[in-house]
């Protein structure tokens, strides 16, 4: 069977490091060492699902085209793969609709990324800093249906994704499932991988709470786009445990998610860093750590800022990857429209 890719990131803000070793890396890994068979790496920009919480129209237009960007200097290859953006190929809200008919509201309702988005909203502070309660919208309920059109349009494979999102793929599976024994073989039923093994990035400030971009503290996250002296401030200011040892143990998360990212960003064994770390301190360590991270991030960010300078070139390969993926889009949909009797004129 041909195997195909698809993963995504939402234009929400900021790129982390998070989203760099849990998605982006393995992405990079499995377009320069395709698995055999493999026919199409596709890397979508959900901007359809950064809309389930507000978003100021200026700036998600900016993250959009941004977050190509960081794409493209992270290492993807708009020749080898094919980069787009969700809303501009109506078939995913399409498909969306008709996965939501096939989707129980308690199915949706028990999703871990729902109850902690709710949850924050309902705790947000305000710019007055009261509590500003906000009712959680439709959209961010049903945003697993709309995810799991994005996968299974494309009769995708293997779905590259941080641990965080494997819940999200896992019910993508049962819908499709679901459908397939209701009106025969119609989609794919994907597989996710997760490279890290489980392993989440967490917050810098707070290692029992995973890294996120929507966090209400810059040292929650190290974003991509962090300068070196920013980075080495966030990193010393990362919160550690009470031990002294560097070593990854399981009631010591703040140095276990430490010497993770080392790990993930260096290609050395957590092991082998332990070894090196062994009579060292925590601050001997950080210093470490951040350098490594500058230096990783550098040709990145030079490439990144470089792709900034062209938005019309980050356009046009936006473009011709809406273009490239359209017919596999279409084949799908009108395939479905058709099992479940609606009139395909
Ligand atoms: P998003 O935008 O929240 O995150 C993008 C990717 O980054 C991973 N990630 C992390 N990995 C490790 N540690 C962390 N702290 C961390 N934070 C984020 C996520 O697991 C994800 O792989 N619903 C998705 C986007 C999406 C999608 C799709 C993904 C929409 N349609 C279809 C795959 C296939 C999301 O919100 O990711």
């Amino acid at each position: 069977m041909a195997k195909r890719i698809f993963s995504g990131i939402q234009p929400s803000g900021i790129i982390h490091i998070g989203n760099y070793l849990g998605a982006i890396k393995q992405w990079v890994e499995l377009q320069n060492n395709p698995p055999t068979g493999e026919d199409e790496a596709i890397f979508c920009i959900v901007d359809l699902h950064a809309i389930t919480v507000r978003q100021n129209p200026e700036q998600l237009r900016k993250n959009t085209l941004s977050a190509a960007a960081w794409y493209i200097a992270c290492g993807i290859n708009p020749q080898k793969s094919d980069i787009f953006i969700q809303s501009t190929r109506p078939e995913h809200t399409e498909l969306a609709w008709i996965l939501s008919c096939y989707t129980q509201i308690g199915e949706l309702a028990r999703m871990t990324q729902y109850k902690e988005k709710t949850q924050k909203l309902q705790n947000d502070l305000g710019d007055t800093g009261f509590i500003v309660k906000a009712a959680p919208s439709a959209g961010l309920l049903t945003y697993p249906t709309l995810m799991a059109a994005d996968i299974l349009l494309y009769q995708t494979t293997t779905v590259p994704v941080g641990e965080d999102q494997v819940q999200h793929v896992e019910l993508t599976r049962d819908i499709a499932k679901r459908f397939n024994n209701l009106y025969g073989q119609t989609f794919t039923i994907p597989d996710y991988s997760t490279k890290i093994s489980g392993k989440r990035i967490m917050a810098l400030d707070d290692p029992s709470k995973k890294m996120s971009k929507s966090a209400a503290s810059e040292y929650n996250y190290m974003a991509l786009s962090d300068s070196p002296e920013k980075i080495r401030q966030k990193i010393r200011k990362a919160v550690t445990d009470s031990g002294t040892q560097v070593k990854y143990e399981k009631d010591q998360p703040a140095i276990s998610n430490l010497l993770n990212i080392h790990s993930e960003i260096s290609g050395k064994e957590v092991a082998e860093l332990e070894d090196e770390f062994s009579s060292k301190n925590y601050g001997e360590f950080k210093e470490a750590l951040a350098d490594t991270i500058i230096s990783h991030l550098a040709p990145i960010q030079s490439k990144y800022n470089s792709l900034m300078q062209s938005p019309t070139e980050l356009e046009k390969i936006l473009k011709a990857g809406s273009e490239k993926v359209a017919s596999t889009a279409q084949k799908t949909l009108s395939d479905v429209k058709t099992k479940i009797g609606l009139l395909n004129l």
